[in-house]
C-alpha cells in the first residue's frame, strides 16, 4: 500500500526512537519506517557497503511514495548521506530530499557548549568517516571535537544487557578519555545510545550536557518543513504509519516496540 509520506530509515530498529519523537511533534503526516535488520548493524561495515545499502533504502522508500527521507542512522548519515545528496539525487530524484541527523545534533551542541569542547560517541564507521568533525567545522570551527567509538554499546542494547552491571563499567571506560579532555557537551551519535542515556549521564556527571538526536531532530524537521513548502505540500496528511524491515526477528518486534514506545506490526520487505 503506497502513500505520500516521510520516510525514516535506519540500519535496524534504533531509528524508531527518532520516529517516535517526529510523530509526536508532527502527528498529521504519513510515515514509512524502514529498518535494514537483515544487514544490521552497519557500524562496523565499510563506507562503500554503507553507501550501497543506503542507496537501496532510498530507492525503496521513494518507490513506496516518500517525498522526503530522514536517515535516522548516524552511520548512514556519516558514510552515505553526502554522496547521496550530491551525486545520486540530482541524477535520479531531483525533486526529492534526503536529510540526516548529524547537522541537527551539531547545531544543538554548538549552542549548548560553553567551553567549546564537545564529545561525540558513535559507531566505528561514524567516527572513522569524521563526518561529525566536518559538520562542526562548518557550523563553528572554534569548537574542539573529541570522538570516541563505542563498538560494544550496540550489541549490549540489542542483546537486552542494558541492566548488566558490566555495562556501567564499559560506558565509564569509553567516556574516560572524553572526560579527561574536559568536554562540557556530549553528542549521543548513535540511535541506540538513547536507551543508555541515564547510564551515560551518570558516567559524565552533571556538568556535561547531553545532546540527544531523538529530542533535537523533530524540532529541526518541523522548521525544515516550514522553510520548504514545496516539499511540505506534497506530503500526505492521513496519520498513517507503515513499519517495514528486511528481516523480522524477535528483537525487532520486542526492542522495536521498546524504542517506539508502543507495539508495532512490521512488514517484511526486500531492497
Ligand atoms: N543505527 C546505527 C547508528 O546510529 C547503529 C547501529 C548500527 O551499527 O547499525 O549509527
Amino acid at each position: 500500500m503506497k502513500f505520500k509520506s516521510i520516510g525514516v530509515f535506519d540500519s535496524g530498529f534504533g531509528g524508531l526512537d527518532i520516529l517516535k519523537g517526529i510523530v509526536k511533534k508532527l502527528p498529521e503526516y504519513n510515515y514509512i519506517y524502514l529498518g535494514d535488520t537483515a544487514r544490521a548493524p552497519y557500524g562496523n561495515r565499510s563506507q562503500e557497503k554503507i553507501f550501497e545499502f543506503s542507496k537501496q533504502a532510498v530507492d525503496f522508500l521513494f518507490a513506496e511514495g516518500c517525498e522526503l527521507v530522514i536517515f535516522a542512522c548516524n552511520t548512514a548519515s556519516s558514510d552515505a548521506l553526502r554522496r547521496i545528496q550530491q551525486e545520486y539525487l540530482p541524477k535520479k530524484y531531483p525533486n526529492k530530499r534526503v536529510l540526516g541527523v548529524l547537522i541537527p545534533a551539531v547545531e544543538e551542541s554548538v549552542t549548548k557548549t560553553k567551553n567549546s569542547k564537545v564529545g561525540v560517541v558513535a559507531t566505528v564507521a561514524t567516527v572513522k568517516s569524521e563526518a561529525f568533525i566536518d559538520e562542526f567545522k562548518k557550523v563553528n570551527p572554534k569548537v574542539k571535537v573529541f570522538q570516541k567509538a563505542c563498538p560494544l554499546l550496540v550489541p549490549i542494547v540489542e542483546s537486552g544487557e542494558i541492566k548488566n552491571p558490566a555495562t556501567d563499567i564499559i560506558i565509564k571506560n569509553y567516556l574516560k578519555p572524553l572526560i579527561d579532555k574536559k568536554i562540557d557537551t556530549l553528542v549521543l551519535g548513535c540511535t541506540h545510545y538513547g536507551l543508555l542515556e541515564n547510564k551515560i549521564k551518570k558516567a559524565v556527571g552533571p556538568s556535561v550536557s547531553i545532546v540527544s538526536e531523538a529530542r533535537v531532530v523533530p524540532d529541526k524537521l518541523s522548521q525544515y518543513l516550514k522553510r520548504h513548502s514545496e516539499i511540505e505540500r506534497k506530503l500526505g496528511k492521513n496519520k498513517k504509519i507503515r513499519f517495514c524491515s528486511t528481516d523480522i526477528t524477535d528483537s525487532f518486534q520486542k526492542l522495536g516496540s521498546l524504542f517506539f514506545g508502543k507495539n508495532i506490526k512490521t512488514e517484511q520487505v526486500s531492497l
